[in-house]
C-alpha cells in the first residue's frame, strides 16, 4: 500500500480492513527498506510479456511488492524472478524468496496457497484463466485477473459463479484497464450525460500485425503449443476473444449494454503460417435500441496499428483511439487534448503511448486502494459480459448465421486444447 493510501486510512482502519480481507501482513524478512508492514505483497502466475508490463507498474506506481512469482516452465520462471529481482533491489528491497519460486503445472496452486501474498495477479494464457482463478479465489486471495476471464460460455457462466463466492470478501479485477484510462473515462461520462444526443451507429476496430513469437525449434508439438498460445484458437479463444475484445468491452461500457445479436464473417487467409486462429473478422452487433456495431479486426502483416471505437449521434460524434485521437464533433464538441508523441506503435504487452499512458497505473492503484480501504472491487461478471460479448461475435463469425445473446447462453461447447499439462512437471 502506497504511503499515501496508508496515511489517508489510518493504520488501525488499514489493519481492520485486512483483517476483514483475510490478507497477511507482510513479512519483514522477505521485504526490506519499506514501510514493511503496511505494503500489499503480490505473485505473479504466468511470467511472460503482460506480466513483465504489469507487474513493474504494479511495483512502480501502486507500491506494491512481488513476493513469489510461478510459470509452467523454469526458462520463464527464472526471467520473471531475475527482471523482479533486478528492478526490486534496484529499490532497495529483497530479492524473492527461494521458497516463493514456484514451476510447473502445480505451481498455480502452490503460488494460490502462499502465506507471502496478499493477490495474485494472473497472466496466464486465456484458457487457464478461469480454473486459476478459481484456485485463486478459493485460496481467499484478492486477484487480478487478465482478459479474457473465459474461452467459453461455460467457463464465461462459472466466472460470474466464482464472483458471487468473492463478493464482499475479496477484490476480484479484470484485465480492461481502458476502462480507467483518464482521457476515456471523460469521454464515457460525456457520452452517458447525453453529448451525442440519440446514438445511432458505430464502428468498433482493432488492426494490428501478426504477432511475432519466440521459435521453440527443440519443443514438443504441445510445448509448442503453450508457448505459442496466442496462435491456438483453443488456448486464446481467437483473435477476436483475447485481443479484439479490448474494442467490445469498451462498447459495453460506453454503450452501458452487452450486444443483444450479432452476424459476421471471419477468415484464415493471410497468417496461415502458424497456429489455427482466424487472421480477420468482420460482425455487425446489435446493440440495445437498435444501435448497430460495425466490427472490423485483423490480426497479420505489418500495418499502421489502429484500434478505436467510433459513435455517431443525432447531435454528435466520438472517436476514442488507443492513440491520441479521443473527441467528441458536433454540437457538445470536446477534445481530450492529447497531442501525438513518441511511438504509437502496438506493443503486444499492452504498453501504448497516448490515451492508454495512465489506463495500467491508474487500474492497478485503484485495484491496491479497494484492497486496503475494505471496499473490494468485483469485476467478475463485468469480466464474463465482455468476454461473452466477444464470444457472440466469434461464434456468429465461425457459423456465418445470426446469433442471439440467449443463443449463445446455451452454448454446452467447451474448448479443450488436449494438452496433459502434467507431463510439464
Ligand atoms: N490488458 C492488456 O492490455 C494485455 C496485453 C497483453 C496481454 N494481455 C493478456 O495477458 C495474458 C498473458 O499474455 P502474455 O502476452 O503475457 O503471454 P506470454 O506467453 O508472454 O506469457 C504467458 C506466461 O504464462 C506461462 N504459462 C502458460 N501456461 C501456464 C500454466 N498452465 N501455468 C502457469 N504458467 C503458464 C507461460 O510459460 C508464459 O510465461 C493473456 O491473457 C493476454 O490476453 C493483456
Amino acid at each position: 500500500m502506497s504511503d499515501q493510501a496508508n496515511n489517508k486510512l489510518g493504520r488501525r482502519e488499514f489493519l481492520g480492513a485486512a483483517a476483514a480481507a483475510g490478507f497477511m501482513i507482510i513479512k519483514p524478512q522477505l521485504v526490506r527498506g519499506t514501510a514493511a508492514n503496511s505494503q500489499l505483497r503480490f505473485g505473479i502466475l504466468g511470467c511472460g510479456g503482460r506480466a513483465t508490463e504489469e507487474g513493474t507498474s504494479f511495483v512502480k506506481n501502486a507500491g506494491a511488492r512481488v513476493t513469489a512469482i510461478a510459470d509452467l516452465f523454469p526458462d520463464q520462471l527464472q526471467k520473471g524472478c531475475q527482471h523482479f529481482d533486478a528492478l526490486q533491489q534496484a529499490m532497495g528491497y529483497a530479492p524473492i524468496d527461494s521458497s516463493q519460486l514456484f514451476k510447473g503445472p502445480n505451481a498455480y496452486k502452490e503460488i494460490a496457497d502462499s502465506k507471502e501474498v496478499d493477490f495474485i495477479l494472473i497472466t496466464t494464457p486465456p484458457y487457464f484463466h478461469t480454473h486459476h482463478l478459481e484456485t485463486v479465489v478459493a485460496a481467499g486471495k484478492h486477484v487480478y485477473c487478465e482478459k479474457p476471464v473465459a474461452v467459453d460460455v461455460p467457463s464465461a457462466h462459472h466466472v460470474i459463479s466464482i464472483g458471487e463466492k468473492a463478493q464482499g470478501k475479496l477484490s476480484l479485477a479484470v484485465g480492461f484497464q481502458i476502462r480507467n484510462a483518464p482521457p476515456m473515462v471523460e469521454l464515457t461520462k460525456r457520452i452517458q450525460n447525453g453529448a451525442l444526443g440519440k446514438i445511432g451507429c458505430g464502428l468498433a476496430y482493432y488492426y494490428c500485425g501478426h504477432i511475432d513469437r519466440p521459435e521453440w525449434p527443440n519443443a514438443s508439438p504441445d510445448e509448442q503449443r503453450l508457448r505459442n498460445w496466442v496462435w491456438d484458437h483453443k488456448l486464446s479463444g481467437d483473435i477476436i476473444v483475447e485481443q479484439n475484445i479490448h474494442v467490445i468491452d469498451m462498447c459495453n461500457w460506453m454503450l452501458n449494454g452487452h450486444p443483444l445479436k450479432a452476424v459476421g464473417m471471419c477468415d484464415r487467409k493471410i497468417r496461415t503460417d502458424a497456429g489455427d486462429c482466424k487472421d480477420n473478422f468482420n460482425v455487425l452487433f446489435t446493440y440495445p435500441e437498435n444501435v448497430q456495431i460495425s466490427f472490423g479486426s485483423a490480426q497479420f502483416g505489418h500495418p499502421n496499428f489502429d484500434a478505436a471505437v467510433q459513435f455517431f449521434g443525432a447531435d454528435g460524434s466520438s472517436e476514442a483511439h488507443y492513440d491520441w485521437r479521443v473527441n467528441i464533433v458536433g454540437k457538445n464538441a470536446w477534445d481530450a487534448g492529447l497531442k501525438p508523441s513518441g511511438s504509437q506503435e502496438f506493443s503486444a504487452a499492452g504498453k501504448f503511448a497516448g490515451s492508454l499512458d495512465l489506463a495500467d497505473s491508474e487500474k492497478e492503484k485503484a485495484f491496491v486502494a479497494s484492497i486496503t480501504s475494505g471496499q473490494f472491487l468485483n469485476q467478475a461478471a463485468l469480466g464474463a459480459e465482455s468476454a461473452m460479448s466477444a464470444m457472440l461475435g466469434r461464434n456468429a463469425a465461425y457459423s456465418g448465421k445470426p446469433l442471439t445473446w440467449e443463443e449463445l447462453q446455451k452454448s454446452k461447447e467447451v474448448y479443450d486444447p488436449k494438452i496433459d499439462i502434467t507431463k510439464f512437471a
